[in-house]
């Protein structure tokens, strides 16, 4: 069985679009159920309804978190996902929400967390000094940017590098290791043992 996709976005889109690319050409075993933003002028949402995926606008703005989060869970469930994917999602998932697909959200971050958690995680390690920065793929929990790693992609940082450049030579790492992860999770080679992911095969 082809897993489900339910993808979260608010901005660019550039992840969405990698792993919609990695399906179309083969190399990643899934569909795309829905594409869900909180945000109606995100670039991303866009995007996708030119793919012709199926898509959903929830406003966050001015809501509270418990009825926003219902709202879009009620959406993934009736889209009948699999498996969660966090691809530039600015919002942070109640506890209701992380229960509700237990083991089955993913997000990505652009760096090695546990270094560098939260917002501008490149600025953060240029800022910090940081030689060798990346992307890591892991589960959600109840803590931002936490739960088990599931794959990570180093990037070194160059002398005399931007955030841009930097940015963008993590976004490029990035859009490998996203469909990588999902792949590995809906073979269910993952296999959760506290904070450490074996991964069978
Ligand atoms: C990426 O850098 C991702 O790691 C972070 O948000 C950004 C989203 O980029 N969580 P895009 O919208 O997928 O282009």
């Amino acid at each position: 069985m082809v897993g489900k996709l339910g993808i979260l976005l608010s901005g660019r889109g550039s992840n969405f679009l990698a792993i919609a690319d990695h399906i179309a050409s083969g190399r990643l075993q899934a569909n795309i159920a829905i594409v869900i933003s909180n945000r109606a002028d995100a670039p991303g949402i866009a995007a996708a309804q030119a793919r012709g995926c199926k898509t959903a606008v929830i406003p966050s703005k001015g809501r509270e978190r418990s009825g926003h989060d219902a709202e879009v869970v009620a959406a993934l469930r009736a889209a009948e996902v699999d498996l969660v994917v966090l691809a530039g999602y600015m919002r942070l998932l109640s506890a209701e929400f992380v229960g509700a697909f237990p083991q089955r959200i993913l997000n990505i971050h652009p760096s090695l967390l546990p270094a560098f958690p939260g917002l501008d995680a490149q600025q953060q390690a240029l800022d910090y000094g940081a030689k060798i920065t990346g992307c890591t793929v892991h589960f959600v929990d109840d803590q931002l940017d936490h739960g088990p790693i599931i794959v990570q992609r180093p990037v070194p940082v160059l002398p005399g590098d931007s955030v841009a450049a930097l940015s963008a030579r993590i976004l490029k790492e990035e859009h490998i290791a996203y469909s990588e992860a999902i792949a590995l999770v809906l073979a269910r080679k993952c296999e959760i043992q506290g904070r450490c992911v074996a991964v069978r095969g």
